[in-house]
């Protein structure tokens, strides 16, 4: 995890109930910072009402059933999506703006998208210290809780999206993901980059290792899915580094599992370890841009940082003879974030010279769905491995 600038108190919200000032504090792993007013609602809170009140940035902090919460931010998600409930009449109608190219396409998807986040995380929930809900049919989630945030110490109150957030990725980390290129499962952990796609996890497992191979660095590893399928292809020793304390131990649980822990050296650094290797991978963050949460990370790399770190580094970290594999989408170009001049440029100023691109199309849902607004770059979509030497 990356987390955003913070205060150093932590955030606090305040609200008045029967008449008394109350405050408690305020806890959001995704940045999102205390809202100002804070309203009380229950089971008898009528959704149009609600969804007025998140959309204009009022916080809703919940006194009723549980499960009635959860069906109300059902209905507000559906009024975000729709734009049809009552509260939305008077913006009924306004013409929707056309983008003039892919990039303000994706940028406002992307507004879009952080707006409806904003208005769903208006609905709060209270905890006790143990991570125990005070709120009746509410269920146990002392366990997801506990691994998001650490042992809990103080009663809080945080957003039941964010709740939900940890539910699903804790039920991520006990069903585990499975890699086919491993034969085996990943256990993701919460906020570390979930290896679902798998087709350049494909790439990695076949292309071909550079002759005599014994060493390599895994840059990145978040689930140490990659340092996993290099060890298994035989490698005697990888390097795995990350920045996320939550990735580090992610990896090191997984590759536990996996009983590949002897072949894995796992270690905190910003890039490269003080060595060189016969192979070097990385599969940064496919999309240059500012993450709008600590979560998002493992997608947005900011000013392309990550990329322009490892092109510009990777060959003083090659020994002779030695491969840098680069794992990287072109959907930046084709949303028009990052053109394949820049792409060229850096590795030319790295010293580095393409061997051969392993070029493969996404098969995940959204890359042939047309009603999704990014369609037009996500179906031209490639994923490469590039195989890069030292000049
Ligand atoms: C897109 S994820 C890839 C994770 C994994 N290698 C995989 O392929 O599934 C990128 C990872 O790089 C890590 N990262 C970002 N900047 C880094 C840096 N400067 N040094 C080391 N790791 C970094 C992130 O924490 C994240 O785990």
């Amino acid at each position: 995890m990356h987390p955003l600038p913070a205060a150093d108190a932590p955030a606090h919200i305040h609200w008045t109930e029967d008449g008394v000032e109350r405050s408690a504090r305020w806890r959001s792993e995704s940045g999102m910072p205390a809202p100002k007013k804070v309203v009380i609602a229950d089971d008898q809170t009528p959704a149009d009402l609600a969804y007025r009140l998140a959309c204009e940035g009022t916080a809703l902090l919940w006194r009723g059933d549980f499960q009635n919460a959860r069906q109300l931010l059902q209905a507000l998600a559906r009024r975000a999506d729709h734009k049809g409930g009552k509260a939305d009449k008077g913006r009924r109608g306004k013409p929707a703006r056309v983008p003039s190219s892919p990039a303000e396409a994706f940028h406002l998807h992307r507004q879009a998208q952080s707006q409806r986040a904003r208005t769903l995380a208006m609905l709060l929930i209270p905890f006790d210290a143990d991570y125990r809900i005070p709120l009746r049919r509410a269920p146990d989630v002392a366990l997801a809780c506990n691994e998001a945030y650490g042992r809990g110490e103080t009663p809080f109150v945080a957003s039941l999206r964010e709740l939900l957030g940890l539910i699903g990725a804790h039920e991520w980390r006990r069903n585990g993901v499975p890699i086919a290129a491993l034969g085996e499962k990943i256990h993701p952990h919460y906020g570390v980059f979930s290896p679902i796609r798998g087709e350049y996890l494909e790439l990695v497992a076949n292309a071909p290792l550079p002759p005599g191979a014994k060493v390599a660095f895994d840059i990145g590893t978040g689930t140490g899915v990659l340092a996993a399928l290099l060890a298994r292809r035989g490698l005697a020793h990888i390097v795995a580094t990350d920045l996320d304390p939550r990735a580090l131990s992610c990896a090191r649980e997984n590759l536990q599992r996996l009983q590949l822990d002897q072949h894995v050296e796992l270690m905190k650094a910003d890039l490269f370890p003080e060595r060189r290797a016969d192979l070097v991978v990385c599969n940064p963050p496919w999309l240059p841009g500012r993450p709008s949460s600590s979560i998002e990370y493992a997608i947005y790399d900011p000013d392309s940082r990550m990329l322009r770190g490892f092109l510009s580094r990777v060959a003083a970290h090659l020994a002779p003879g030695g491969e840098a594999w680069l794992i990287l989408s072109d959907l930046a170009e084709h949303l028009g974030l990052r053109p394949r001049s820049d792409l060229d440029a850096w590795i030319a100023a790295g010293g580095l010279q393409l061997i051969e691109r392993h070029d493969v199309r996404p098969v995940h849902p959204r890359a042939s769905d047309p009603s999704d607004p990014l369609h037009a770059a996500r179906s031209a979509e490639l994923t490469s491995l590039w195989r890069l030497r030292a000049l």
